[in-house]
């Protein structure tokens, strides 16, 4: 993480002050901001294919808004949407975004850039009429220098921002469109620490020391030669821990990139449940001014994965227990918004997880900053295709011309990320099967180690066998190891290989002394809350790739039992066995944590979600997430499922998660019907008994004592609305949201598990309803709306604060329904 902007506190301001004049002699002064938000009060246009002809003109109508923006979400689902199922039915189009500044007349002598975090896609951008340039990656952040065009003092600038993002499908998931992520305005001296200019390893790591490698990129935009010192300290929170300084001399119109050097004793180190940070300040001073500050956090930590025993950190070993994610953030669509990214990964952590696979693009930068900051270990991957194409418009067009380029700028900056433990160079890359896959991987993987040596590279293929279900070849010969050019190519440091889990036993037959990951695995479908009453009778859709929702379920629902996965996929269960057994294997990335827009495998309308998420859509857990739970977790965990509202004397399969205990015992209206322990490496416990209504009622124990008790009830009628507010109270600064969580209760407070009532919201007060969902992947109705209908007895909506603090009143109302008031104070 890279920031010219650091939130000083008064004692860290104080002991900088000291350490200026005590130890250099330099005098204290209070540095300004120097990169600034640059996301309010845009306009907006998207074209209308047959009337604008690709151009804006006078007559063009704007409407005002606040970046991140994704306009795809805004639209209707459509069958016939170029961007297919996969891109969730959604519309790409054509749009334009133009903003109106000043820039203050004494920043004249200074340099002014700006920097997107990433624009989906074909971006183009003028300044005062001046092309600054053009990128078609939509994940990759970008930086134009403004200063030759600018206008300074009363007089106005205009910059204007084109998207194409016309030609589709250019996706095999929902991709957004639009400036989605944020955007800085960066106002520095012409003697500056350049984009992304600092770089920080640790390459000796141990309790007592780490030496602190330092490389400094200054450059120099002066006419002539200047000279300055460099000092980087390094502070532990408010705490000065240890200083460089360095006498530079940088040759007019030059960047230099100067080395420093220094240790940090007695290291506190990161680590997955320890994630701690460190601060470098970097000083540019001429003539006893600070003339630049640059700020990068980073972390100390030794680590290595091991072709014996898998993931080491900080000499111990760590099992990785990732989930894949893309980059939407469900009803709110592609737009970041820190606080939504926040909540995933605080959903994602209480669950266990400790990975992020950031399939298959680099991430929001605030992505990245929250995974330091919270603890998980990162896969930063690079690319979805290379030069052979998924979908016909895709970046497999454009990789000829910028592949080098988007890699290097990732590589460069994301490198400081202490959370970052390797790259991915591509996903499943079509090359793998031919020659030119190992060209590549060669290429890709040269820049990478040119850029970053301290991470190993990997890429997530496909392993060298036919994966037929039925008949899986458990061991590879020679000859068809060779057959994945990419995996023979030698360019990788870890092998990864997506799904294929009867295989990994063997990897270290297979390729002998090389690590392994499994880059992405299970791909089980579910929606939350829905049930084949028994389970394993009723494997209805889609156990095979090839059967049709017509087969199925009705209503494209998939059975929450952990039973029901893609071909080429596995259980939850079945994937994680193998995970656990083996130390050889550093751990695994789960596709996915959380649902995403687009790819409802397989292909069927209605559906326009994914059905892959531990997590559904509007981030409420689904039943295997307790597994995972049970497994990962110190917490005690006891989940009972599924619902209790069926025919009264069908056979229902009841399922448990537990840990902790060594049995659990189900009641059935007080009387025992069995007492079941998990045997071998079994993960849950079950029960087949028939449907009697009134309450159900685990109780798990240890040595005969109670650990913990769960109870279902039978509902009644849906009766009333309730909500509840992740956050009753939010930051009055525009962006921060409260997620409210709606449940239909019948008169006894009892969850209603088949309501799905529409229900209508309202807000009073400065703030505003920016989404609404239910997880349902064939739901049709806009996530932008105000209403929604519920999916097993649950809804989620979203309030975004405004810029006043208030006391927001949100009312949920359903005909038939007691409605139900909740307050969120922002402030
Ligand atoms: C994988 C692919 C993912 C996703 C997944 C669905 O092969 O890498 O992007 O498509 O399949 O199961």
């Amino acid at each position: 993480m890279n920031k010219r902007k650091y939130k000083s506190s008064p004692l860290l301001v104080l002991l900088i002050g000291m350490f200026l004049v005590g130890a250099c002699g330099k005098k204290n002064e209070a540095f300004s901001d120097r990169k600034v938000s640059f996301n309010s009060d845009w306009s907006f246009h998207l074209n209308d294919s047959l009337k604008d002809n690709d151009t804006i003109s006078t007559t063009t109508a704007w409407r005002s808004l606040d970046l991140p923006h994704d306009w795809s979400i805004e639209g209707k689902f459509d069958e016939k949407s170029p961007a297919g199922y996969g891109g969730g039915a959604l519309t790409g189009g054509l749009g334009w975004y133009k903003k109106t500044f000043k820039v203050a007349a004494q920043d004249s002598t200074k340099i002014t850039t700006i920097t997107f975090d990433g624009v989906y896609r074909n971006s183009q951008v003028w300044i005062n009429g001046h092309y600054l340039g053009k990128r078609p990656n939509g994940y990759i952040g970008f930086q134009y220098e403004l200063t030759p065009y600018l206008n300074y003092g009363d007089q106005n600038n205009e910059i204007i921002v084109k998207v194409d993002n016309s030609k589709q499908p250019n996706s095999r998931w929902y991709s957004g469109s639009g400036i989605f992520r944020n955007v800085w305005l960066e106002t520095t001296d012409k003697l500056h620490v350049a984009q992304w200019g600092t770089y920080i390893t640790t390459p000796k790591v141990t309790n007592e020391q780490a030496t602190v490698q330092l490389e400094t990129t200054v450059q120099n935009q002066n006419g002539t030669a200047q000279k300055a010192t460099l000092t980087t300290t390094i502070y532990k929170e408010d705490t000065k821990v240890t200083s460089v300084t360095q006498d530079i001399t940088i040759v007019a119109n030059t960047r230099q990139t100067i080395q420093q050097k220094t240790v940090i004793d007695t290291p506190i180190l990161w680590s997955v449940a320890t994630p701690e940070l460190y601060t470098a300040i970097t000083e540019v001073v001429v003539a006893d001014k600070i003339v630049d500050q640059y700020t990068t956090q980073f972390g100390v930590r030794s680590f290595k994965f091991d072709a014996n025993k898998g993931f080491i950190l900080n000499g111990k070993q760590v099992k990785i227990k990732g989930v894949c994610m893309h980059h939407d953030l469900g009803p709110l669509g592609a737009a970041i918004n820190t606080r939504a990214i926040e909540r995933q990964l605080e959903i994602l952590k209480n669950m266990g997880v400790n990975g992020i696979r950031t399939s298959h693009n680099p991430p929001a930068p605030e992505l990245l900053d929250l995974c330091d900051k919270m603890g998980f270990i990162v896969m930063d991957e690079a690319f979805d295709m290379w030069k052979k194409t998924k979908t016909p418009f895709d970046y497999g067009n454009d990789w000829d011309q910028w592949h080098k380029q988007d890699l290097i700028d990732q590589l460069l900056r994301d490198r400081n990320h202490a959370s970052i433990f390797m790259w991915s160079i591509g996903n499943e890359i079509p090359q793998q099967w031919d020659e030119s896959g190992a060209k590549i991987a060669k290429e890709l993987a040269a820049i990478t180690r040119q850029y970053d040596k301290t991470r190993p590279i990997t890429a997530a293929m496909n392993p060298p066998v036919n994966m037929n279900i039925d008949e899986v070849t458990l061991q590879f010969d020679k000859a068809k190891v060779q057959y994945n050019t990419i995996a023979a190519s030698g360019a990788l440091d870890i092998i990864g290989y997506n799904y294929a889990h009867q295989t990994y036993a063997f990897h270290q037959k297979n390729f002998p002394g090389i690590p392994f990951i499994a880059t992405e695995t299970t791909s089980a479908l579910a929606t939350r809350g829905y049930y084949d009453a028994v389970s394993d009778s009723l494997k209805k859709w889609p156990v095979r790739w090839d059967l049709k929702f017509t087969e199925g379920n009705p209503g494209n629902t998939v059975s929450s039992y952990d039973q029901v996965q893609a071909p080429w996929g596995s259980t939850h269960e079945a994937t994680w066995k193998i995970i656990k057994k083996y130390d050889f294997l550093s751990g695994m990335y789960i596709w996915t944590g959380f649902d995403y827009i687009g790819e409802p495998t397989p292909y069927e309308w209605p559906s326009i979600s994914s059905y892959f998420g531990i997590v559904d859509l509007a981030g409420f857990p689904k039943d295997v997430y307790y597994m995972y739970q049970s497994e990962w977790t110190d917490q005690t965990v006891l989940h009972l499922f599924p619902h209790w509202n069926w025919k009264v004397g069908q056979n229902v399969d009841v399922w448990a998660y537990y840990n902790k205990a060594d049995e659990v015992e189900l009641f059935l209206n007080g009387k025992s019907v069995g007492t079941r322990s998990k045997k071998g490496d079994d993960l849950r416990v079950m029960w087949r008994i028939p449907f009697q209504p009134g309450t159900l009622k685990a109780v798990s124990r240890k040595n005969g004592k109670v650990v913990l008790e769960k109870e279902i009830k039978t509902a009644g009628n849906p009766y009333q609305l309730q909500l509840e507010a992740d956050r009753s109270t939010i930051k009055a600064d525009k962006n921060d949201l409260s997620f409210v969580t709606v449940s239909i209760l019948d008169t006894k407070g009892t969850l209603a598990p088949n309501a799905k009532n529409e229900i209508h919201f309202s807000l009073k007060g400065n703030g505003k309803i920016v989404s609404v969902c239910s997880g349902d992947p064939v739901s049709h109705e806009s996530y932008k709306g105000t209403k929604h209908t519920a999916l097993a007895g649950k809804c989620l909506v979203i309030i975004q604060s405004g810029t006043t603090s208030d006391k927001l009143e949100l009312t949920a109302k359903a005909n038939g329904l007691k409605q139900a008031t909740i307050v969120i104070s922002t402030e």
